[in-house]
């Protein structure tokens, strides 16, 4: 399938930096991980090929003691003994080549989110095995898409990520706007004690308040590439882009700088021929978001990049929180910048609902042992939940008891997916992109203003995308790969109680 219409380089200023030019591995380096400075506390994968079009290196999953706080030590697990772990920085058209040890005490797998691989390359209960512990697999596949993207574990996803399983890819494109700065920031909350420890419930789901088994896990400590108290240098005048991962199990992120606006410039695996301006960019957990702004003031002045209040569903609304500092830098001034305004090339043919209705899936939420009398199958290593405690259903059926939604290879599919439940779902789709055809919760400043923007709907091509209480989203999908492809919500303590399916595509 022809995804990209056109290759028109993007022009939109003379002198800056190409992106991606100030990146470059050096091949004579040691394979050894890199910090990178333009993204504070993320360290660089590096490749050990000299193929420039092949990208291989080895990641390990392990314990490991991280600092989140200044002066605290948490014992976490993490790849490469980083969280987040290492940056993967490739091209489209290169093909990655990952060999993975397991070394946690317990079975993992790797998922790479968003990315379009082969289907036995995805890491899914589907169509993997768990990597035991001290096991080892090779992950290869090519990269076909520019966007950024994440990998986390998808064996009790609920725990691992939440241990500090993480890490992001970013494919570089053809068509790749021309900015001064850019920043990969991923980020993330968790709970720790007085001493940093993580609680005991990131293992132990029974020892989990009945609030997060509900809504999911969160916690007040913000993380921005793994640390509480982040800071990151701005150039005076220059471009810089901003590239959002977020890697919390429930936390959204409501991002604004006061004073400032972001230009949006893409989601997911996709750029925006038209970016839109905002002064809140609402971040769900596991999607990404692409923003420019150009930053002003005098040497050392400081902006506080928060996350404004919002309200996920009824559960206790997420205060107000300061996320990281951005620090205007002693570099000199740049003038003269000014945000594009078209991003010209990079759209995507949109697609074409096939007539018919679309496929109805309906998230809800049950209890085991309640009227619904459900006992969960078993899934991905997770324990038998306890009479009383949530499960979350799928056309009022949980997990493997969900008939998987069968579609011809090549085949158009629209999907209504509706939320019934108290809670807030996040749909995600393995293996394709999505289109938005339709939502009844479309941002109005007045009386919705947490909706989704018609600017983004009408332009993105999205993997995640949040379904809020009593709210409904059409999607169309082109599968035309086969295969085993889950759906799931992303809160992975939905996720991991029976919000999961497949989609199987030209399979007999
Ligand atoms: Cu990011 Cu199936 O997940
Ligand atoms: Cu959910």
């Amino acid at each position: 399938m022809m995804r990209r219409v056109s290759m028109l380089p993007v022009l939109l200023g003379a002198s800056c930096c190409v992106v991606g030019a100030c990146h470059s591995a050096e091949s004579e380096s040691p394979p050894i991980a890199m910090p990178s400075e333009e993204s504070p506390g993320l360290a660089a994968a590096v490749d050990i090929n000299p193929d420039p079009s092949v990208f291989e290196f080895s990641l390990e999953a392990k314990g490991t003691v991280v600092s989140y706080v200044t002066g605290l030590s948490t014992s976490s697990w993490a790849y490469n003994s980083t969280v987040p772990g290492p940056l993967i920085d490739a091209k489209v058209g290169d093909e990655l080549r990952i060999h993975f040890k397991n070394s946690l005490p317990e079975p993992t797998t790797i998922h790479w989110h968003g990315l379009r691989v082969p289907n036995e390359m995805d890491g899914a209960p589907a169509v993997q095995a768990p990597v035991p512990p001290g096991g080892t697999f090779d992950y290869v596949f090519k990269l076909t898409d520019a966007g950024l993207y994440w990998f986390h574990p998808h064996y009790r996803s609920d725990s691992q990520i939440r241990h500090g399983l993480y890490g992001v890819i970013r494919v570089r494109g053809a068509m790749e706007p021309k900015v001064d700065h850019e920043h990969v920031l991923v980020l993330d909350d968790a709970t720790l004690g007085a001493d940093g420890a993580l609680p005991a419930d990131v293992d132990d789901y029974a020892q989990l308040a009945m609030d997060q088994k509900l809504h999911g896990r969160w916690g007040p400590t913000i993380l921005v590439n793994g640390k509480s108290d982040r800071l990151v240098e701005l150039q005076p005048g220059a471009i810089h882009r901003f590239r959002f991962v977020n890697a919390a199990n429930l936390r959204y992120f409501n991002l604004a700088i006061p004073g400032y606006t972001w230009r949006v410039i893409g989601t997911d695996g996709s750029l925006f021929e038209k970016p839109y301006d905002i002064d809140h960019l609402l971040i769900g957990p596991a999607e990404r978001y692409d923003a420019l702004l150009i930053p002003q003031g005098a040497p050392s002045t400081t902006l506080t990049l928060t996350s404004d209040a919002y309200q996920r569903a009824d559960d206790d609304p997420q205060p107000a929180t300061k996320v990281a500092t951005f620090r205007i830098s002693g570099e000199k001034p740049i003038t003269g910048r000014v945000l594009p305004d078209a991003l010209p090339g990079v759209g995507v043919a949109r697609l074409v609902p096939p007539s018919g209705d679309p496929t109805e899936i309906e998230l809800d939420q049950g209890t085991v042992g309640g009227i619904e009398g459900y006992t969960l199958p078993m899934m991905d290593g997770m324990s038998t939940p306890m009479k009383g405690d949530p499960i979350f259903t799928i056309n009022k059926k949980a997990g493997m008891d969900v008939p998987p939604i069968a579609v011809p290879l090549g085949g158009l599919r629209t999907f209504h997916i509706h939320n019934v439940s108290h809670q807030i779902h996040i749909f995600h789709l393995h293996g394709f992109f999505f289109q938005i055809v339709d939502t009844d919760d479309l941002y109005d400043p007045k009386i919705n203003p947490f909706g989704l923007r018609k600017e983004m709907i009408s332009q993105a091509e999205k993997d995640t995308i949040t379904v809020r209480s009593g709210y409904s989203v059409t999607i169309v999908g082109a599968f035309d790969r086969p295969g085993k492809w889950m759906f799931h919500c992303h809160v992975p303590e939905h996720s991991e109680r029976g919000m999961m399916a497949e989609v199987h595509v030209g399979v007999p």
